[in-house]
């Protein structure tokens, strides 16, 4: 009897504490997130998806899409990009020549090189991306000295790491991405891209709606599954729908006939649309 309780309490305890670490926590953390305000800025993030993407979003969900596509940029860290906006008095020759003269600084002395290679060839044309460091002391330190003889500099916050540089996002996705995502559609395996920004990186509805029905048509030998039960290839009527997809060679249906978008495919369009990951945040800071 004695061993039949402590079993029990073993078991109690166990799974007791699994689900505070993985329900409650999570809960009392996230439970009552709200819409927040972008950094710097009055508006607020995320906006209410319309009718149609929260429809989309089950599509997506009823099509497995999350198999092969994940819906979580990741980045690694932030760097200050000095970037000038006016040369003041200087013509870009002399200002090259003041330039290096700043390299005799010891904190510059690992950003020489870069430094020296990104004006080499330049010839005016702004704003120029002058200095990318980690450091935020260097980047300010830099900025100082450019406004002590009266030329204009800006100091953006850029996200770094490989997702950022795929061109996946412009920072990484955190909670609030996905506070009216029901359910959320994270995904694990990257097969394909990944959609958390593809509402910027592909905005026109018309090129989503071709990829889904003959991927092949938009990447030239795309290993992405056709998703044709979206789509009705119907005779053409009295006159051709405004909603036919805009196909051209082994893509385009038989002369007389066209492939139109069914409302699954729209919402689902329209989903992708929504997944628009740019707003700056306290969380995720960038300068847009
Ligand atoms: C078997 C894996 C697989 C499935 C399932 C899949 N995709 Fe893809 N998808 C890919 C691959 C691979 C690519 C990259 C090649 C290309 O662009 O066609 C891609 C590309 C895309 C792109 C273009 C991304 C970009 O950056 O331009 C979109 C949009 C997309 N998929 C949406 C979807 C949607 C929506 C679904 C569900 C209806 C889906 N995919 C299902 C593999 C898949």
């Amino acid at each position: 009897m004695k061993t039949g309780f402590s079993v029990f309490l073993a078991v109690f305890v166990t799974i007791g504490a699994s689900w505070c670490g993985l329900v409650l926590a999570p809960a009392l953390q996230l439970g009552g997130a709200k819409q927040e305000t972008i950094l710097n800025g009055t508006d607020t993030y995320p906006l209410q998806p319309t009718g149609a993407a929260t429809l989309g979003l089950q599509v997506y969900r009823a099509n497995a899409c999350a198999a092969c596509h994940t819906e979580q940029a990741c980045q690694t860290g932030v760097v200050c990009e000095i970037s000038l906006t006016g040369l003041g008095v200087y013509q870009p020759a002399d200002f090259k020549a003041f330039v290096r003269s700043l390299f005799v600084l010891p904190e510059l002395a690992s950003y020489t090189n870069a430094i020296g290679a990104s004006i080499n060839n330049w010839s005016g044309e702004l704003p120029k991306p002058i200095l990318i460091t980690a450091d935020k002391k260097i980047a300010t330190e830099m900025a100082d000295r450019l406004k002590a003889v009266g030329v204009k500099s800006e100091m953006n916050i850029l996200a770094t790491g490989p997702d950022i540089a795929r061109g996946w996002g412009i920072r990484q996705s955190v909670a609030a991405d996905y506070l009216y995502a029901q359910p959320v559609q994270l995904g694990s395996l990257r097969a394909g891209p990944d959609l958390s920004n593809i509402g910027v990186r592909v905005p026109d509805a018309g090129l989503l709606l071709k990829h889904l029905f003959a991927p092949g048509s938009v990447t030239k030998d795309s290993t992405m599954p056709a998703f044709r039960h979206l789509f009705e290839v119907r005779k053409i009527g009295s006159a051709p729908s405004p909603d036919a997809l805009n196909l051209t060679g082994k893509f385009a249906p038989p002369t007389g006939y066209e492939v139109v978008p069914t409302t699954d495919a729209k919402y689902l369009a329209a989903y992708l649309q929504s997944l628009k990951a740019n707003a700056p945040l306290v969380e995720a800071p960038f300068t847009p």
